[in-house]
């Protein structure tokens, strides 16, 4: 649900349930983060600008951390801003093979007590982090989030402030409230349920683009009574150091969750080659993710339990327009979905299908708006369909198009019309301010539905515009 606009944030349905049901022992009340507006003269603004005052030209020194202890190793690295190279944001270094190894014994050795202290006690951890990134660390995570990884602050209130915070209470809260769900006592039988964590380590990996994910992929399993070995993704080490400290900040012990930025092949063979492997929890590329799957499979003599891979990876977020649909939601969702932080979101809309009776006025507005948006930041693999596109018999850009980085990594909201409705544009995940559309004629819609089902072996997401029930 990350990287909803703002409007729509609300609780699921069964967050809704949580609430209503009276619980004996859990009771805990949680409510959505408020989206704070940062209108000019408040509060959250002046405190903003303050951080982000603070960060100009600043370069944090990011150690990796086991237990307590900060590392360096010899492979420094530095996080640059996206739209302004020249400022380092962070120096890191890279975890080897060595250091991975002694913090995966330190987190097997922590392992049993983390394991079996309450998970009202680990709920509060949550809690406690929930609060500072609400109230004194929101600015200072805002700013980096928006510094580090190219955000604005409507971007970055909605993923690093709101729904990091929403995380951490309301899975604290359904941890606690799990324990509350037991088996029935039959005659003379008492039956107990009792959740633990699992018998290893976890490796979370977590993404660039949103600070939320990495506390999610990292923090549940340590709700949950595992421990923890966190590889932050190199372009959002500042902001995901922010979280770590924030955790630690709120009474999480040493060792139960390890900050380890590192290579991504390095840490991948290191986490798989251990025998305490227990799960892999991740988000970023299909090609990673299989990776560290047929490693597994590979390595599964070696284990001592079976490893749960949970993974979050490609995309294809379509728009299906149909003959009844509401023309200005189409506009609006659509310029909204497909350009907002540069299309870098699981929601990003890179497709659309649309009846030729509605294409002349939904790409009049388009355009309309195109003509207003700012060009942000955010390339190489951008620039590649760009280019196809400009020489391409059966692709004509019908807006933008154009690419520059100089300074920073800036690639212009681009909307492009195909007539051929299986050209790689409308199939492989591009992951930039990149739409494609394939205009079909208004009565085929059965078979256009069809066709978006088997174009793409991704979707995630995707919307149906339709008055039509
Ligand atoms: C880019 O970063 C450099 C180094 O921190 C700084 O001197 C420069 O003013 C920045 N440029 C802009 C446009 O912010
Ligand atoms: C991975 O993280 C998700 C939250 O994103 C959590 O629900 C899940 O239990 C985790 N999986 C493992 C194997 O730790
Ligand atoms: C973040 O990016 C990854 C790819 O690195 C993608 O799998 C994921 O869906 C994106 N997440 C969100 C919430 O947009």
């Amino acid at each position: 649900d990350l990287g909803r606009p703002s409007a729509s944030r609300s609780p699921t349905a069964s967050q809704k349930r949580g609430s209503e049901n009276t619980f004996p022992c859990a009771a805990v009340e949680v409510k959505n983060e408020p989206v704070l507006g940062f209108t000019p003269g408040s509060a959250e603004r002046n405190e903003l600008q303050k951080a982000l005052d603070g960060l100009k030209g600043k370069t944090e020194e990011i150690p990796c951390v086991v237990g307590d202890e900060h590392v360096w190793t010899e492979d420094v690295r530095y996080q640059l801003s996206p739209f302004n190279h020249s400022h380092k944001v962070a120096k890191f270094c890279y975890a080897d093979e060595a250091l991975i190894n002694r913090a995966i014994m330190a987190s097997v050795a922590a392992r049993k007590e983390w394991d079996l202290t309450p998970v009202q006690d680990r709920a509060q951890v949550l809690f406690k982090a929930a609060d500072l990134l609400s109230g004194p660390k929101r600015a200072e995570v805002l700013a980096k989030t928006m510094i580090g990884q190219g955000k604005t602050v409507v971007q970055a209130e909605i993923d690093a402030a709101a729904e990091l915070i929403d995380f951490f209470r309301f899975n604290a809260k359904h941890a606690v409230e799990l324990e509350d769900q037991q088996p029935l006592d039959a005659d003379g039988s008492t039956n107990t349920m009792l959740y633990r964590g699992l018998e290893g380590f976890v490796a979370a990996v977590s993404p660039f683009n949103f600070t939320a994910i990495g506390g999610n992929l990292a923090g549940t399993p340590a709700l949950m009574g595992n421990v923890v070995l966190w590889k932050p993704s190199d372009a959002a080490v500042s902001a995901s150091y922010v979280v770590y400290r924030a955790l630690r900040a709120s009474g999480l012990p040493p060792n139960v969750i390890q900050f380890l930025p590192a290579d991504g092949p390095v840490f991948g063979d290191a986490v798989t080659a251990s025998e305490h492997l227990a799960g892999v929890n991740f988000t970023g590329s299909f090609p990673t993710f299989k990776r560290l799957w047929k490693q597994v499979a590979q390595n599964v003599d070696s284990y001592r339990t079976f490893p749960r891979l949970a993974g979050e990876c490609g995309g294809k977020n379509f728009h299906f327009v149909h003959k009844s649909a509401h023309v200005e939601s189409v506009v609006k969702g659509t310029v909204r979905s497909a350009f907002e932080y540069g299309g870098q979101k699981c929601s990003a809309c890179s497709r659309m299908y649309v009846p030729d009776s509605l294409w002349p006025l939904i790409r009049d507005q388009l355009l309309d708006i195109h003509r207003q948006l700012k060009v942000g930041d955010s390339f190489a693999r951008i620039k590649k369909w760009l280019d196809r596109a400009k020489t391409s018999s059966t692709l004509k850009v019908v807006a933008g198009g154009n690419y520059d980085d100089s300074k920073g990594y800036f690639v212009e909201p681009t909307i492009i019309e195909t007539t051929d409705p299986r050209d790689a544009i409308m199939s492989e995940e591009i992951f930039g301010p990149v739409l494609a559309v394939y205009v079909y004629p208004e009565n085929d819609y059965k078979e256009v539905l069809q066709l978006i089902d088997s174009t793409s072996p991704f979707a995630l997401t995707g919307a149906v515009f339709a008055l039509d029930k």
